[in-house]
C-alpha cells in the first residue's frame, strides 16, 4: 500500500491547476448510458473512482476509454450495452456505482445493481433512489444482495425526497429524462455538480428546467441523441477548497487556476473569518482563479456542515485540520453523515486537542502539531491528515492513501509544485 511521506513546515507559493470535479465526473460518465452513441467528456480527473466507473461501464459492454492523445478526455459509447448490470466486485469499492441504476432502467427497462454495502462514514442507504424510481412506476426488489429493477417505460411523477440527497437527485434526474410525461423533483440537491449534469443531459436532448434549485422539472422524451455530445466537467470545488485550507494553514501565496470561487462561498467566508486573504476573478482567456494568501497564526472558526450552498461536509475534515493550529476554540458540527469524525483520532496522534461530543467536535487550537505515523480512513479524512502533516514539525507518514487516490488527482505532485516537501512511497 502506498504511503505519503511529508516533512512539514514549508510555506506554499505558486500556481496549482484544479482538476475536474469527481462528483460531476461520476454521474456524467453514467449519463452516457442514456444514449446509443458517443459522448465525449473533457476535464475528467485522473482518479481511482473514475477508473472504477469506466470499468463498470465496460463490464456492461460499453466502450469507455481515456483518449491516448488527451488524457483528460474520455470517450464513452454505450450503443453496445449487453448486460445492464453492475456487479458486487465493483460496487463494493465505490458506492457511487448506484448512479447507473436510473440511466439503465430508463433506457433498457431493466437494471441489476448490487446493493452498496456499509460505508466508513455512516450507513448511507439508497432508499430515496429506490422510492423515487418506484414512484415512476418501477418494480424494484432486492434479490441475493442485488437491486433488481424493471419498468416497461418509466412514468413522470412528482417526487419529494425525505432529505436532500445528491446522488439520489442525480439518479432520478437521469431516469426522468426518458420517462413518459413530466417529473418534478422537489427537495432536490443544489450542489453545482447537479446543474453541470443537467447541462450535459440538455446537450443530449433532455428537457430540464430548474436545475440548481430545489425544484427540478423534467419533460421526458422518447429518446436522447448523441451526435457530437461533448461536455467539459466543472472544476472540483472540494479539491480547490482543500488547497485553500492547506495554504491557509501553512502560510503562503497560491493561485488556484480553473477554480470557481462562487462554488465555495461558505468555505471562503470561513477562511476569511480565520484571517486568510482571498481574492478571485477570471483571466482574459475566461479561466476562473482563486488566490489565497496567509501569514501568521489564524483564528479558530466554528462551522456546521449542511447542504449546498452551506458549508460542505466534504470540507469538514480539512477545515478541522486548519482549526487544530489556529488560535482559540472552534465547534465543528457535522449534520450530514453520522460517524464522519474518523480523522479526529489521527489528528490527535499529531498532537491536536479535539474532543468529540456526539455530532460536534470541539477543537482547541495549539501552536504546533508534531509529525507522526497516521492512517487515512476515508477520502476527505486523508486530505485533512495531509494538511496537518504539511504544518506539523518533523515527519508525518500517511498510510492507506488509496483513499486519497480515489478522489484527488495527483495531489502530492500538485503540492510539491508549490513547495511542499511530500513524496509517495510505493508499497
Ligand atoms: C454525495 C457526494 C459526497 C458528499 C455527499 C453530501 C457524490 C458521488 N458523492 O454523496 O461526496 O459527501 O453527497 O454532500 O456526489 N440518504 C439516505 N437515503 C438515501 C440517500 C441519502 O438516508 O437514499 C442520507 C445519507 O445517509 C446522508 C444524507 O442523506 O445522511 C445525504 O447523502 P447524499 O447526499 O445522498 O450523499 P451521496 O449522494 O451518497
Amino acid at each position: 500500500m502506498d504511503k505519503l511521506n511529508i516533512r512539514g513546515g514549508h510555506r506554499l507559493s505558486g500556481d496549482i491547476i484544479v482538476s475536474g470535479a469527481k462528483n460531476a465526473a461520476l454521474p456524467e460518465l453514467c449519463a452516457a448510458l442514456l444514449v446509443a452513441g458517443p459522448v465525449t467528456l473533457d476535464n475528467v480527473p485522473r482518479l481511482q473512482d473514475v477508473a472504477t466507473t469506466l470499468k463498470v461501464l465496460r463490464t456492461m459492454g460499453a466502450t469507455a476509454e481515456r483518449s491516448s492523445s488527451q488524457p483528460d478526455q474520455v470517450l464513452i459509447d454505450a450503443s453496445t450495452i449487453n448486460t445492464p448490470e453492475a456487479p458486487y466486485e465493483l460496487v463494493k469499492t465505490m458506492r457511487a456505482s448506484i448512479l447507473v441504476l436510473g440511466p439503465l432502467l430508463a433506457r433498457f427497462g431493466q437494471a441489476t445493481v448490487s446493493l452498496p454495502g456499509g460505508c466508513a462514514i455512516g450507513s448511507r442507504p439508497v432508499d430515496q433512489h429506490i422510492k423515487g424510481l418506484q414512484a415512476m412506476g418501477a418494480d424494484i426488489r432486492v434479490e441475493h444482495g442485488n437491486i433488481v429493477a424493471r419498468a416497461a417505460r418509466l412514468k413522470g411523477a412528482r417526487i419529494t425526497t425525505d432529505m436532500v440527497t445528491v446522488t439520489g437527485t442525480e439518479n432520478l434526474l437521469m431516469a426522468a429524462t426518458l420517462a413518459e410525461g413530466e417529473t418534478i423533483l422537489e427537495n432536490a440537491a443544489q450542489e453545482p455538480e447537479i446543474p453541470d449534469l443537467a447541462e450535459l443531459l440538455i446537450k443530449m436532448g433532455a428537457r430540464i428546467e430548474g436545475h440548481g434549485t430545489h425544484r427540478i422539472r423534467i419533460q421526458g422524451v422518447e429518446r436522447l441523441h448523441s451526435p457530437s455530445v461533448a461536455h467539459r466537467i466543472v472544476a472540483d470545488r472540494i479539491e480547490a477548497g482543500t488547497f485553500l485550507c492547506a495554504v491557509a494553514a501553512t502560510g503562503g501565496d497560491v493561485t488556484l487556476r480553473g477554480a470557481r470561487a462562487d462554488h465555495l462561498d461558505a468555505v471562503i467566508d470561513k477562511l476569511r473569518e480565520a484571517g486568510a486573504h482571498i481574492e478571485s476573478g477570471q483571466s482574459a482567456a475566461g479561466e476562473d482563479w482563486i488566490r489565497v494568501q496567509s501569514e501568521g497564526r489564524l483564528r479558530a472558526v466554528s462551522f456546521r456542515t449542511s447542504e449546498y450552498p452551506a458549508f460542505p461536509t466534504d470540507m469538514q475534515a480539512q477545515f478541522m485540520a486548519v482549526n487544530c493550529i489556529a488560535e482559540g476554540v472552534a465547534r465543528v458540527s457535522e449534520t450530514i453523515f453520522e460517524n464522519r469524525f474518523m480523522h479526529v483520532n489521527e489528528l490527535v496522534r499529531l498532537g491536536a486537542h479535539i474532543a468529540v461530543d456526539g455530532h460536534t467536535a470541539i477543537v482547541e487550537g495549539i501552536p504546533r502539531l508534531s509529525g507522526a505515523a497516521v492512517m487515512a480512513t476515508d477520502l476527505r479524512a486523508s486530505a485533512s491528515l495531509v494538511i496537518a502533516g504539511l504544518v506539523a514539525e518533523g515527519q508525518t507518514v500517511v498510510d492507506r492513501i488509496y483513499h486519497l487516490d480515489r478522489g484527488y488527482d495527483r495531489m502530492e505532485a500538485k503540492l510539491r509544485g508549490v513547495g511542499a516537501d511530500i513524496e509517495r512511497i510505493k508499497g
